[in-house]
């Protein structure tokens, strides 16, 4: 007769798993985006500036309380374009935080600026104000506050430390879509902002991105670099037409028809599944508050009256975890069906920059950069990344309440036998 496996018995060592449920599937798609997506393959009108992309950029401006929006290629020359728009020219530097992914500093980087990296906060991993202030010199132009996974920056004091130097800002909102800071729509706080539809974005188009903005002149512009040099000449009056030649240099980052039918279905659903998620997220803080163990919900500032997530931002103290790493607890917790995510990298050593490569932007290949990327060391980005930080994606957050049961009951079940997940991580490791 087969042995019964004890409910308790951690999978890592031949127990059952703790979450049995399947996780919701991403991304999500409906009736309504087919049949427009039929309609727009019979029109012929497959791109520029078409219907539904003029539709989706009025509609994502009130949905994030911006004037403008224009609709581009993806998440990365959106700030490209955004950062010329505000005014950036080689040579300026640009702030970026310690933790975001790579793209964020590669578009300062492409157009020619010099990325200063400060460092995070350590719990919501979003720009540090004070590591931001002390990284301004007379040379900064603008600074990107990225509103990481589950948390958004502190934009009060990062606001009030750029508006005293002079200093433009651009959110970084590609993974939040509809997070608002004191009821202002996230990418509607800085001069602009800048958004990813990539596929694993709460709102996604496969690949795509937008920026936001409400000033007329950062519209035209960007309208014009993504619109290889055309740009509306009554902008004020009318968005798109009639077309003139805006004597500036452009690129072709034109959004499909395709891409604008999926986004515009997406956005009829993000403020219910962003409910949800808001809803599960306070589920596992609370459960995880109640467990008493290692890991908790990063805090929520109760200045951020709605929070998108992209992922739910997680800290692991590993003072309270008996010795147990927390790459050893996310790998026993896997192992029961709760998979965390680990976070990016320090962008600063990230090898997909290349900087050394002859190929790189030239102020890169000029040794004398401003820091030395290579001696960077921001202590709480590094901690975050190698100790403190994990991520729970969005996806689980979509889940129904027995399912976030069952995560809540895998993450008791590791926390309860600390030493046995310490056994077995040394085990397997020797
Ligand atoms: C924080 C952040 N910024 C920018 C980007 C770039 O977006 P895209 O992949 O659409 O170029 C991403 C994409 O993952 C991101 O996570």
């Amino acid at each position: 007769m087969a042995a019964v496996k004890k409910e308790s018995t951690l999978a890592l060592a031949g127990g059952p798993r703790a979450v049995t449920r399947q996780a919701p599937s991403w991304p999500v798609s409906g009736a309504r985006e087919l049949r427009w997506m039929n309609e727009v393959v019979q029109s012929g009108r497959w791109s520029w500036l078409g219907p539904h992309e003029r539709a989706f950029c009025a509609a994502f401006s009130r949905f994030i309380g911006a004037r403008y929006t224009i609709a581009l290629t993806n998440g990365t020359v959106t700030m490209q374009c955004a950062l010329q728009a505000l005014g950036v020219q080689p040579g300026d530097e640009v702030i970026v935080p310690g933790l975001t992914w790579v793209a964020t500093a590669q578009a300062a980087m492409d157009i020619g600026a010099n990325v200063v990296f400060a460092d995070i906060d350590p719990e919501t991993l979003g720009l540090d104000p004070e590591s931001f202030a002390a990284a301004i010199t007379p040379r900064t132009r603008a600074v990107i506050p990225v509103h990481l996974y589950g948390c958004m920056c502190d934009m009060d004091a990062i606001l009030d430390i750029a508006r005293r130097h002079r200093i433009k800002v651009l959110e970084d909102v590609a993974h939040q879509h509809g997070s608002r800071w004191r009821d202002q729509g996230a990418g509607a706080i800085g001069d602009a902002g800048s958004f990813s539809f990539q596929q694993s974005k709460v709102l996604t188009c496969g690949e795509g991105g937008a920026v936001t903005t409400d000033d007329l002149d950062v519209y035209q512009t960007v309208f014009a670099l993504k619109q290889v040099g055309w740009m509306p000449e009554n902008a004020g009056r009318n968005l798109y037409e009639p077309l003139v030649a805006a004597r500036r240099y452009g690129h072709n980052y034109r959004m499909t028809e395709m891409q604008a039918v999926l986004l515009r279905g997406g956005l009829t659903r993000l403020t219910a599944q962003t409910a949800r998620r808001e809803r599960n997220a306070q589920r596992l803080r609370e459960g995880l508050e109640a467990i008493g163990g290692p890991l908790r919900a990063a805090r929520r500032d109760p200045r951020v009256t709605r929070q998108a997530y992209y992922a739910m931002t997680l800290y692991y103290d590993p003072e309270a975890a008996d010795g147990v790493s927390r790459d050893a607890f996310r790998h026993a917790l896997a192992a029961e069906g709760c998979s965390l995510g680990a976070t990016y990298g320090p962008v600063y050593r990230n090898p997909l920059l290349n900087l050394d490569d002859a190929t790189s932007p030239l102020p890169y290949r000029d040794p004398a950069t401003l820091q030395d990327y290579r001696q960077l060391s921001l202590p709480n980005t590094e901690r975050s990344v190698q100790e403190t930080a994990a991520t729970l994606s969005q996806v689980h957050l979509l889940g129904d309440s027995a399912y976030v049961r069952q995560l809540l009951a895998a993450i008791r079940k590791v926390t309860d036998q600390l030493p046995r997940v310490r056994q077995a991580w040394e085990e397997r490791r020797s």
